[in-house]
């Protein structure tokens, strides 16, 4: 028998996987079975729910929203304010020139109460700014035209905005690269500014975009420390784990070799112990995905390369990744 994943995660965290309307599909089954928790990996964005002014698209999204319902799994919203796939219309004024401010506000709250107000109720929390932090070290926040042409102030506008519409949502601050130090100091940089603006963030999500090396796991650890001293809960939001490191650009690989298996294997068992000793503050870890046949990473940071990131394989079994994190009562 092949334990239910959230189930032996069921007095620690939600287990939760990224889905889009071909997954639903495809991996219905392995879905239902082993995730009490779905975020939409792409539906929900600007440029999906919302392409041009006023006409908003939510048949996709509403589906997957649907599918959650169906099988009692919760549903987080990804994302509402993000620098990626949000259409151009966006940041241009009538005349084509960059929107000024107080447009931009404009169209920036309409369209999260639009969206988090649809899905009051069935969407329990959001991503409400996503990836504002700069990767390169001597600039805090990048550059965008949410920042460009409103300011700092954009964020705490945005998570303001989705109080609003949805009181009862928990909202998230949401970034990669996140266990980074000096990132991770520049997040917490941000959120505490927010905290003492009195501003309604709720949680940090971790998005755990991570590899067979890195980050390491006293990088992790004190990530989780930092930003979990600022009060706030965390999630991991987009977990997978690539065989390969950053700047490996192979391409000839078939098939995972046995031993990058078994490095991830090695890495999910001891990821997976990091956030069931602190499961007091993180609530959910979703996989940015469920199983090896469909991942974002066959097409980053090389397209068309095939990568096994998940504790699932190919054909929606279990690999040893998963034993390690479903069977750890053995282990440990
Ligand atoms: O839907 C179009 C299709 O019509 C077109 O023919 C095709 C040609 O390239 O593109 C398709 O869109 C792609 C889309 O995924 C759907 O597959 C986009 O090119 C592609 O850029 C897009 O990638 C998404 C990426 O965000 C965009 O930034 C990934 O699926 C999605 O997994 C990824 O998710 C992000 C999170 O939202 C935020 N954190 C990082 C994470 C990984 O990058």
């Amino acid at each position: 028998p092949i334990p239910a994943l959230c189930a032996q995660y069921k007095d620690y965290f939600d287990i939760g996987a990224a889905v889009n309307l071909t997954t639903i599909d495809t991996q219905q089954e392995l879905l239902a079975a082993h995730f009490n928790s779905l975020t939409a990996e792409n539906d929900m964005k600007f440029e999906r729910v919302h392409p041009e002014e006023g006409i908003y698209t939510f048949e996709a999204a509403d589906r997957i929203v649907q599918f959650a319902r169906q099988h009692s799994m919760k549903m987080r919203g990804h994302t509402l304010v993000w620098h990626n796939q949000t259409p151009a219309w966006v940041f241009t004024g009538a005349d084509g020139k960059p929107a000024d401010r107080d447009t931009l506000l404009a169209r920036m709250k309409s369209h999260i109460e639009t969206v988090a107000g649809r899905y009051k109720g069935r969407i329990y929390g959001w991503d409400v700014v996503n990836e504002v932090i700069e990767d390169k070290s001597d600039i805090w926040l990048r550059s965008s035209p949410w920042l460009d042409q409103i300011g700092e102030d954009f964020i705490a506008q945005a998570f303001r905005y989705a109080h609003e519409a949805d009181p009862s949502a928990i909202l998230f601050y949401n970034d990669y690269n996140e266990c980074h130090p000096e990132k991770r100091e520049k997040i917490i940089r941000l959120l505490r500014m927010l905290k003492e603006q009195e501003v309604p963030v709720h949680g940090m999500g971790l998005q755990g975009h991570w590899n067979l090396n890195g980050p390491s796991l006293d990088d992790i650890r004190a990530a989780i420390e930092g930003y979990a001293a600022l009060g706030l809960q965390l999630q991991v939001t987009e977990l997978d784990i690539s065989v390969f490191d950053y700047n490996d650009r192979r391409t000839d690989l078939r098939q995972p070799a046995e031993e990058m298996l078994a490095q991830q294997a090695e890495r999910y068992g001891q990821i997976f112990r990091i956030f069931r000793e602190y499961k007091d503050v993180i609530t959910a870890v979703t996989f940015w995905g469920a199983a090896d046949d469909y991942t974002w990473l066959d097409d980053f940071p090389v397209k068309g390369r095939k990568n096994w990131p998940f504790v699932f394989d190919e054909k929606h079994q279990p690999k040893e990744s998963y034993w390690k994190i479903a069977d750890w009562r053995k282990e440990y």
